[in-house]
């Protein structure tokens, strides 16, 4: 479940570009001068769809985050390190804690009871997050709605 929920928010980051931040004061950060009064924002898609770093950024692989035992790999692993989808540092987002634990019981809880198929009257949509058509671009990002099947699990 926490491989899965790492690879949703890699491949389709709610918020692409975090929140854009002003520099309060002159900052020097690794040879750069960043002015007073700078609009920083931080391009964590660019991040996350890495080729040097996945290797097949686009698919939704959720096992990557996996080892050789079927575990998490650790937190200092690079993938752990370069997924920020909350942001980081102390202005990240307080609510991460929050959020991840409801998508784990919201879609835990779903999965085990419902099996989703696609839906015979609507072909597969294309998840890739390059094509924006099949996306809304609001304030964040999400799929368009779509059909899919569900399925009731039987379990014995
Ligand atoms: C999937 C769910 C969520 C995502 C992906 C998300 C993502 C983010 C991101 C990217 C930022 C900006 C961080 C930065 O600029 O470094 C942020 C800030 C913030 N988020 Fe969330 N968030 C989520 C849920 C929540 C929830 C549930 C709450 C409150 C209960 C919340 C409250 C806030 C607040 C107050 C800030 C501003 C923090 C600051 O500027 O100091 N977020 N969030």
């Amino acid at each position: 479940m926490e491989a899965l929920e790492l690879e949703t928010h890699r491949l389709l980051l709610v918020n692409p570009t975090l929140v854009a931040r002003l520099s309060s004061k002159d900052v020097k950060y690794k040879g750069y001068t960043i002015k007073e009064g700078t609009i920083i924002i931080s391009n964590v898609w660019k991040l996350h769809h890495d080729e040097k770093l996945w290797g097949d950024p686009w698919k939704f692989r959720p096992e990557r985050f996996l080892d050789e035992n079927g575990q998490l790999v650790s937190r200092d692993h690079p993938y752990r390190t370069s997924w920020m989808p909350f942001g980081i540092g102390k202005r990240s987002c307080p609510g991460e804690p929050f959020a991840r634990a409801r998508y784990f019981l919201f879609v835990a809880t779903l999965l085990r009871n419902w099996r989703f198929c696609p839906s015979k009257d609507q072909p597969l949509r294309d998840y890739d997050p390059r094509h924006l058509e099949n996306f809304d671009l609001e304030f964040s990002i999400r799929p368009k709605p779509y059909l899919c099947r569900i399925e009731k699990r039987e379990w014995n």
